[in-house]
């Protein structure tokens, strides 16, 4: 008790702090997502990301360049025109991501490359699975499309696909998939807790892929409910899920926390497109220091458990730990 018990002691000076200090970021907890666009010669900046663009495979390098994590993510943007009803430009070997991971893996071959797995940009409504003739979302028919999607990422060389249509059943799909195309080595990180959060927005500016009617709430989690999301989680564990993740992360710590206390996978955690904007125009407009907010954002996600972050300051941050 006070007076005998000080707790400032560990705290007086920066080296004392250090000693104690139970959290730390490092480069290689960092992914970093890309865009990636049909066509040639094209860096276009995302209006509601300042700093964060979306390039065509050409001029991926131009967004490594200088990034000292571990893992890329990678999502395609096709056209408009590429867009149906059953996602075909998703299901093409030849198409975005399959060039875009090949590129990585000549270029930059020290990365993790991860892809992600979804229909939501490929089919014209933007929904993240296929409508069946009622106007729902068809789980079951929408798994075969999702696990021949991550069986031509993974034969484009990704290390990992990462599935974020929240259909029940997908991880177990996608896994029987590569595993049938004797992709073994291939792994699976599931976005296991994807909260049907309003942090997205800015992303589907991005990637296009708003739905058209209706929202994501009959597949994606609903934000108040933290059991239901374990136990969502824990079934893609069951599936042979090799990393869970929580999304968005910030708004949603306390299920990350407690899914890391819950599974001995690892964890990972998706700062958002959301997340990324309103600390980017805060720090715009001078209400935040932008490198003290976005370090301790990320550091407040490692505490609650996170293993990695995905995040779009990854670049920026990793130059920033070097310093
Ligand atoms: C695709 C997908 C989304 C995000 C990642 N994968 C959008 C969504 O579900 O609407 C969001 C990423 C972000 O906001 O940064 N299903």
């Amino acid at each position: 008790m006070f007076p005998e018990t000080r707790m400032r002691r560990n705290r007086r000076s920066e080296p004392l702090r250090r000693l104690a200090r139970e959290t730390s970021l490092s480069a290689d907890d960092l992914i970093l997502p890309i865009f990636v666009l049909e066509g040639q010669n094209k860096r276009w900046e995302i209006p509601s990301m300042p700093g964060v663009c979306q390039v065509s495979v050409d001029r991926i390098g131009e967004e490594l360049d200088g990034f000292k994590g571990a893992a890329v993510l990678l999502f395609g943007v096709p056209d408009e025109g590429q867009k149906d009803a059953k996602a075909s430009a998703a299901l093409d070997d030849k198409g975005l991501v399959c060039r875009a991971v090949e590129r990585i893996k000549r270029d930059s071959p020290q990365l993790v490359v991860i892809t992600d797995v979804c229909l939501c940009a490929y089919t014209y409504h933007g929904h993240c699975g296929i409508i069946s003739e009622d106007g729902s979302i068809d789980n079951d028919a929408t798994l075969p499309l999702l696990a021949r999607m991550a069986v031509i990422h993974g034969e484009a060389g990704a290390d990992m696909v990462a599935p974020s249509a929240m259909m029940d059943g997908q991880i177990g799909a996608i896994r029987d998939g590569l595993d049938y195309r004797g992709l073994t080595e291939t792994a699976v990180m599931s976005y296991a807790a994807k909260f049907a959060s309003s942090f997205y927005g800015p992303f589907r500016d991005a990637a296009g892929s708003t739905p058209d009617f209706g929202d994501r709430k009959s597949y994606q989690l609903p934000p108040g409910n933290r059991r239901e999301a374990i136990r969502d989680a824990l079934l893609d564990e069951d599936e042979g899920a090799d990393w869970l993740m929580v999304k968005p992360a910030l708004p949603f710590l306390d299920v990350l926390c407690e899914l890391k206390e819950e599974t001995r996978l690892p964890v990972a955690a998706y700062q958002v497109s959301g997340e990324y904007a309103m600390l980017k125009h805060a720090a715009e407009c001078g209400a935040l220091n932008e490198r003290d907010a976005v370090l301790e954002s990320l550091l407040s996600i490692k505490r609650a458990g996170a293993d990695a972050i995905i995040t779009y300051y990854a670049k920026q941050v990793s130059k920033w730990l070097e310093t």
